[in-house]
């Protein structure tokens, strides 16, 4: 499949599913440049959404998917410019109807191996940009509702070798949803989140690039998850969109496994 097809192919599947839930609705997505988030901007947009994309990096020249899409540069560490972007698209849209929480980066290393700088910003992208975002989507969302989903990982949910920083972010932002979702009930405010393994995006390409044998660590994570594979984006982006759809009414606090079995074992 060509890249540059994914956004017509999603477009006209949705049709032939007769799946519109987000018709209307006004989805703003941090990290929708690449991989997962850009898998569940193409899926919420095919269903009916108006889109916005946050994120540090723009989109390629080369890929037509964001055409349809409203894109805003910000890096989701900066508080105050993620509170005024949210308020610009609240503004914008009437409403800010679904967040999705997908921005984030990885570091491996041992705790006794982990620099104080990388500890720093492996929280500061994935739990406090996290943070930064729900707490500004909640103010927005008062009065109306809305839900948030965040990505964590499997990784926050279980211990992993080698993953120190990176597993405290994510059991973070896995708490962080928790008790989200208790202050957000009131205000019909779903807060959850999805806990995917080992997914093909660039991401996890930069990381198996970085193993001293690359071929032999890919087929390593492959043969690990109990399914064989690894996810696709796209398998993350269709739990994202039931858990943010009103088919989900009454789930909040939830950490969504989706990991081929991963941490089933
Ligand atoms: P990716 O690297 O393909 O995409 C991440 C996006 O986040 C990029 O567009 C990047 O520019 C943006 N971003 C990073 N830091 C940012 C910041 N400070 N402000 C604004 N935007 C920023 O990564 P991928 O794999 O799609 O990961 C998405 C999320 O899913 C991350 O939170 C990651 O930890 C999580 N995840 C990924 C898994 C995987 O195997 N790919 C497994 C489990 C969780």
């Amino acid at each position: 499949m060509r890249r540059d097809d994914d956004l017509a192919i999603e477009v006209q599947r949705m049709r032939e599913w007769g799946l519109a839930r987000f018709t209307g609705m006004s989805v703003a997505v941090t990290g929708g440049i690449s991989g997962i988030g850009r898998a569940t901007a193409i899926r919420l947009f095919a269903e009916g959404a108006r889109v916005w994309i946050i994120d540090r990096n723009p989109p390629a020249a080369t890929d037509p998917a964001f055409d349809a899409m409203s894109y805003i540069g910000l890096d989701v560490t900066d508080a105050e410019s993620v509170h005024s972007t949210i308020t610009h698209i609240a503004t914008e849209s009437g409403a800010v109807d679904v967040v999705v929480n997908a921005a984030g980066i990885a570091h491996s290393a041992r705790v006794q191996d982990t620099r104080a700088n990388d500890w720093s910003r492996l929280i500061d992208v994935n739990l406090t940009g996290t943070f930064n975002v729900t707490a500004a989507a909640m103010r927005a969302m008062k009065g109306r509702g809305g839900a948030i989903v965040n990505i964590a990982s499997d990784a926050g949910l279980v211990g992993q070798l080698a993953q120190a920083a990176y597993c405290a972010s994510k059991g973070g932002v896995v708490q962080l949803t928790r008790a989200a979702a208790l202050d957000g009930a009131p205000d019909a405010i779903r807060v959850n989140c999805v806990c995917p393994c080992f997914v093909e995006t660039p991401l996890v390409d930069a990381w198996i690039a970085e193993q001293p044998d690359p071929s032999a660590a890919r087929a390593a994570v492959q043969s690990d998850q109990p399914i064989g594979r690894m996810g696709r984006p796209q398998e993350v982006a269709a739990a994202v969109a039931y858990l943010a759809s009103a088919e989900a009414n009454f789930v909040t606090g939830v950490a969504l496994a989706v990991d081929g079995g991963t941490t089933a074992r």
